[in-house]
């Protein structure tokens, strides 16, 4: 593998990356620890929540996450909505979603100047390895696990603009069209 974690840059859509899907790690190496420390400080120069491998050009199955309290719109019963600090996700499984539908405003490094609503699921589990290599499961509400799930999709390809409800697809259409024409130059 050997990545250079100091040349990770994020990347923007369309790069090709962020629509594979993205590899499982066979195993939790030093390597893999410093690019997820390279990408926490990526995300958070960003002012991000999430960070996904695939938007850093790795077709890794890990992200990141960092909510900080307070940015939480509603707390779902007992789960947290804000992660205490920075937290890594190797290998992750979204497992359990329960309650009906939410709507709300994402947004995306990988996709600057494109904020529209998706619907998810309030409240989620997650099933990964962490930094030590040793199985991990969180459950989450709000933010978190809103995040999460953002995250997740990264991983397999998808991105906001493919879940949005169609009136944020119709307001965010030109916006897009423009990053892709941007690429093309
Ligand atoms: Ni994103």
């Amino acid at each position: 593998m050997a990545v250079d974690p100091s040349s990770l840059q994020i990347v923007v859509y369309p790069a090709p990356v962020l629509r594979q899907v993205a590899d499982p790690i066979g195993a939790v190496t030093d390597e893999v620890r410093e690019i997820a420390s390279r990408m926490i400080e990526l995300m958070r120069e960003a002012d991000g929540i999430g960070l996904a491998a695939p938007q850093v050009g790795l077709r890794w199955r890990m992200f990141v996450a960092e909510v900080p309290p307070g940015e939480e719109r509603v707390a779902e019963g007992d789960e947290p909505s804000a992660s205490l600090g920075p937290q890594v996700f190797i290998n992750p499984k979204i497992v359990d979603p329960v309650g009906e539908l939410e709507a709300m405003e994402e947004g995306c490094l990988s996709l600057p100047d494109i904020a529209g609503e998706v619907r998810r699921p309030p409240v989620v589990s997650i099933e990964a390895l962490g930094l030590d290599g040793a199985p991990v499961r969180l459950r989450a509400s709000g933010l978190l696990a809103r995040c999460w799930q953002h995250e997740l999709d990264h991983l397999d390809g998808v991105l906001i603009i493919d879940r949005m409800t169609q009136m944020s697809r119709i307001k965010n259409r030109s916006a897009v069209k423009r990053m892709e024409k941007e690429a093309r130059v």
